[in-house]
């Protein structure tokens, strides 16, 4: 792990940033930079953000204020649009950088130089690190107002730096409980949410805990690591003799933070997802949508021999869904109680049933990865990190209007993992009415394993008030385009260029 750094001026990290070569060992094993290039550009970068783009602030009535009192942040990971939020806001803003932020990101001299002073971790799971990022805030006497974090990366730290920093701290374990699916699944339940049977398996090697699981759970199950991301290592289990199968070698991604396991029976039906910004417990946007296939189909089919099912989701027009929306709004209000969450944003992944009753999948106080945050943006018709930040500033929700209808993303990947040798042409894919942004996540050469759902190849993003074009145009991109591999070590990639 690399030695634990509090740089005691922003100046100071941006000239250690940019000499900074990984003294991790791992590092040249996995190829982790590029894969969480990707991960983490999808979850904190908004590409339909302008660089220029001016800070509006909400409007307000005469006389009246948004913004509560200046307050003090810790802003946990890098992310362009929102840090700029937060600084026109004219609060102090501390910034927390891990070692990724300062390889893999550009960051702005300009911004940086105005936070009040930049923290270097190597990790946000590096306790050490943390705790000396703590002790260096407590020692200057200060206490923080609110840590803001938005990345899956840095949920569990930034939980662990607000219960010693904050100025009133929450219960560590409700950031845990956001992460950690069985404790999630506890708390959903004991609020008298459907959710499906699980049961926690912390070895997979442990025969006792096995055999009890299969006399409990009801088959088709799913195993899955507790606190897991991007829909890797989750399988399948048609039976008992399947559940062994799969136990008995069972495959960690190596991002994995955590070895532990759940084990959850199926639940069958349309798998939807739920953005929502809420301020002061109410909602300043609420975007829900569905997804195209059930992700672990959808990703299932990339390597199962299967016909290929599509990656993507649309928004659900409020208007056309009026009642579904109620029922969601209600589900979710009684999810946030579950988790304490008033002043927040949040995703719920959750299921309906063929009987039209939804069943809680789960949660977390951030947006989605994959392409959330370019389609919350393209509906509601602003960056959303400028919305996040202002609303997180805010004692009262503005209930935010949809800009744009009918919105919806696909990300095109190749029938075979290897490496790249042809992409969509950027220019024509964007030239079609009701395509609102592409986005070649990865490039010709790039080798693709097409092992699990955090690995972006080819992001269309799709907007339009007209859902006759919407829907062509979707169609087009998904029939007309595709993504071509050869087995890695074959191919010649400056062929395709
Ligand atoms: N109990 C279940 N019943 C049916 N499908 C499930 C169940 N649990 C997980 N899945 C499928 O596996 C996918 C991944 O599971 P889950 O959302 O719990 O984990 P994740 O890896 O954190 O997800 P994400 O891809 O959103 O980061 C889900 O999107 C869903 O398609
Ligand atoms: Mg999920």
């Amino acid at each position: 792990m690399a030695q634990a750094l509090a740089l005691p001026s922003a100046i100071a990290c941006v000239a250690f940033a940019s000499s900074y070569t990984s003294t991790n060992p791992g590092d040249s094993d996995i190829p982790v930079p590029d894969f969480q290039q990707y991960t983490v550009d999808l979850c904190t970068t908004d590409g339909l953000s302008s660089r220029e783009a001016a800070v509006r602030l909400p409007e307000t009535a005469p006389g009246e204020s948004n913004l509560t009192q200046l307050k003090k942040l810790l802003m946990c990971k890098w992310e362009r649009e929102l840090l700029a939020t937060l600084l026109d806001s004219g609060n102090d803003v501390i910034l927390v950088l891990d070692d990724f932020d300062a390889e893999h990101h550009h960051l702005e001299p300009e911004l940086i130089e105005r936070t009040e002073r930049v923290y270097r971790v190597s990790s946000f799971d590096a306790l050490s690190d943390l705790s000396a990022v703590a002790a260096d805030i407590r020692l200057r006497g200060e206490r923080i107002d609110q840590v803001i974090s938005f990345t899956e990366f840095s949920q569990l730290g930034a939980g662990y730096l607000q219960s010693l920093v904050a100025a009133q701290p929450t219960d560590l374990l409700d950031w845990v409980a956001v992460r950690d699916k069985r404790l999630m699944k506890e708390r959903v339940r004991a609020a008298g949410i459907r959710t499906a049977a699980s049961l926690s398996l912390p070895d997979p090697n442990d025969r006792e805990r096995r055999e009890h699981i299969k006399r409990t759970l009801r088959f088709p199950v799913v195993v899955k690591p507790a606190l897991g991301f991007g829909t890797m290592s989750t399988r399948r289990a048609d039976t008992p003799e399947q559940f062994d199968r799969i136990l008995d070698d069972f495959h960690y991604e190596p991002l994995l933070p955590s070895r532990q396991l759940t084990v959850e029976e199926f639940v069958t039906g349309r798998e939807m997802l739920v953005e929502g910004l809420w301020v002061n417990g109410e909602p300043e946007f609420f975007v829900a949508g569905s997804y195209l296939e059930p992700r672990l189909a959808s990703i299932g089919s990339r390597t199962g021999g299967t016909t290929q099912l599509p990656d993507g989701a649309v928004l659900l027009p409020r208007e056309e869904n009026a009642q579904l929306y109620e029922r969601l709004l209600d589900f979710c209000r009684r999810v946030n109680a579950a988790f304490h969450v008033t002043h927040a944003v949040t995703e719920v992944e959750l299921f309906e049933t063929a009987d039209g009753e939804l069943v809680f999948s789960e949660m977390c106080t951030r947006l989605g990865g994959s392409a959330v945050v370019p389609m919350v943006s393209e509906h509601l018709g602003e960056p959303v990190w400028h919305i996040i930040g202002r609303g997180l500033l805010s004692d009262r929700a503005h209930p935010r209007e949809v800009v744009r209808r009918h919105v919806g993303f696909v990300n095109l990947s190749p029938e075979k993992p290897g490496v790249i040798t042809t992409l969509p042409p950027v220019d024509e894919v964007a030239a079609i009415p009701g395509v609102a942004r592409v986005w070649p996540v990865a490039k010709v050469g790039d080798t693709l394993s097409l092992s699990h759902g955090a690995e972006f190849c080819y992001i269309v993003i799709f907007g339009s008030d007209d859902r006759t074009e919407f829907d062509a145009a979707m169609k087009k991109v998904m029939t007309e385009y595709r993504v071509a591999t050869e087995p890695a070590g074959s191919a010649d990639p400056t062929s395709a260029r």
